[in-house]
């Protein structure tokens, strides 16, 4: 039983990273002025990495039995990353993406809660995903520091 909550939870990372992977490229195209390009490097540099967690991800979801969802059964749910019409507007990407690597963390704790003394395997692939995108958030909640001065 705990097996099949284990899978879902992965399938709803699995499509959170994907998101990401499609939202961050959108914002390291999107982004306009001298003040983006350093945002707009990260982000990029930043999308093999999270699409490198989606087919962590996929492994894991087929190895324990379950199957990997097509893109019709993806949910979608990153609005604070969703393109600004002011696309100089660099404080509100680095305020989605903040959001967005906190949803993943979120995600990623609920799942080595769930499979606590279940599947240590998963565990303890989710940690190391985890702490990537701890990583990914401390960059972003420094880069907001500096451009929040007026
Ligand atoms: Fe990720
Ligand atoms: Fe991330």
């Amino acid at each position: 039983m705990k097996q099949k909550r284990i899978i879902k939870e992965l399938c709803v990372a699995y499509a959170m990273e994907l998101e990401t992977v499609q939202n961050y490229i959108a914002a390291s195209v999107n982004l306009d002025g001298v003040r983006s390009e350093v945002i707009k490097k990260a982000l990029l540099a930043d999308v093999p990495t999270e699409l490198m967690h989606a087919q962590q991800l996929a492994g894991r979801i087929k190895t324990i039995g379950g199957l990997v969802p097509g893109s019709l059964d993806l949910p979608r749910g990153q609005k604070s990353l969703q393109p600004r019409k002011d696309t100089t507007d660099v404080v509100s990407v680095i305020k989605g993406v903040i959001a967005a690597e906190e949803a993943a963390i979120a995600q990623y704790n609920k799942i080595i809660k769930l499979c606590d003394g279940v599947d240590y395997v998963t565990q303890d692939m989710v940690i190391g995903i985890l702490g990537g995108e701890e990583d990914h958030r401390r960059e972003f909640v420094g880069f907001l520091r500096e451009y929040e001065k007026k």
